[in-house]
């Protein structure tokens, strides 16, 4: 049995104790920590609560880590699970810059081993999985071009234009790299009209073009106030075709002179299984000494990408992208 220390329980937290230990095979959930105690003890269950997620991470019945704690905290937890020699797996984003994501990557290099694992999740959507079968068995020929569009129903005040890249668009760029085998090398930002919907002064929606080493242009629409559900949407346009991702089944309603699906509230819904099989493959790998995933240095390349559509954001220029070396 695999002994999870979690940090941070929050939204995100709350739902992966939830997943942890209601639905993961050969784990279980020892220890929580969240400077807000009345949030650990509510997803604790029989576990401990630490005050200090340092104390949780060097707790030795903590055999591996669960970060969901805000972004900002990230590369401190993931730096001492390295020091503690504990796989850990870090919510995205790794750091909130890029110089912490290489000093993690720099850390994990150092070691003998693979540690840190990224919450990409939407690499284990049964949706994207099959997407990315079809692409690599020429099912479209040459992809061209990916539609991608990344809605909320709403998000909490406060929240900034910032925010949908750092937070929502990260997911696009992660999931692009992955589905195509190809890395960003240019970024531009683009917003219209705003949404009355949208916070003053809050560029909500706004659309992302992405340029792909292979020539492949992604458009990437970041709506978090769309009112009507979340809704993540991807189409890739190949030489011979094209390829939809599926929400996951919904039954048809008719009712009431309509014929409908229901699209999901928001992201612990629509992603439940990728979160479930995210962590199952964790524990797995940990339990068979084989880490998978998203890597560190995945981490590094989202956190580069993003800050630079930061800066195209800022400059409303078309940027490249540039990457470190990889070790
Ligand atoms: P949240 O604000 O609901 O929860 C964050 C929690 O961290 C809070 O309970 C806060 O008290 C706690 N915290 C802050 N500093 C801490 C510290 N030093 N030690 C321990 N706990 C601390 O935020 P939410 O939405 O749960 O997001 C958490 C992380 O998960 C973020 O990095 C976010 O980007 C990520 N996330 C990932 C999603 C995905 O689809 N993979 C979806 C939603 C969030």
């Amino acid at each position: 049995m695999v002994k999870v220390g979690l940090i941070g329980a929050g939204a995100m937290g709350a739902t992966h104790a939830r997943t942890l230990e209601t639905a993961v095979r050969g784990a279980e959930l020892v220890a929580v920590s969240d400077i807000d105690t009345a949030r650990a003890a509510a997803v604790a269950g029989t576990g401990r609560i630490h005050n200090d997620a340092q104390a949780l991470i060097a707790d030795p019945d903590v055999d591996a880590v669960l970060i969901a704690s805000s972004a900002e905290t990230h590369e401190e937890h993931v730096l001492a699970c390295l020091e503690a020699g504990k796989p850990v797996l870090c919510e995205k984003p790794l750091a909130t810059t890029v110089e912490g994501c290489r000093r993690i990557v720099e850390a994990e290099a150092a070691r003998d081993r693979r540690l840190v694992q990224v919450g990409f999740m939407r690499r284990y959507d049964h949706g994207y999985l099959e997407l990315k079968r079809l692409l690599d068995g020429g099912a479209i020929g040459t992809p061209l071009l990916v539609h991608c569009a990344h809605r909320n129903a709403d998000i909490p005040l406060p929240f900034t234009t910032e925010q949908a890249i750092t937070d929502s668009v990260v997911h696009e760029v992660d999931i692009v790299r992955w589905l195509l085998e190809q890395e960003i090398t240019a970024v531009s930002v683009l917003a219209g009209r705003a949404s009355r919907h949208a916070p003053d002064g809050v560029r909500d929606p706004q659309v992302v073009l992405l340029e792909t080493s292979g020539g492949v242009l992604v458009d990437v629409e970041s709506f978090l106030r769309a009112q009507y559900g979340y809704d993540i949407r991807c189409e890739v346009v190949g030489e011979e075709g094209t390829l939809e991702l599926p929400a996951p089944a919904a039954p048809p309603i008719r009712s009431d002179g309509r014929h409908s699906r229901a699209v999901a509230p928001g992201f612990e819904v629509r992603f439940a299984q990728a979160y479930r099989d995210e962590l199952q493959a964790w524990v797995d790998g940990m339990r068979l000494g084989r880490a998978t995933g998203p890597t560190a240095w995945d981490g590094y390349v989202a956190g580069a990408v993003t800050e630079a559509c930061l800066r195209a954001l800022d400059s409303g220029e078309r940027l490249a992208v540039r990457l470190a070396r990889r070790a």
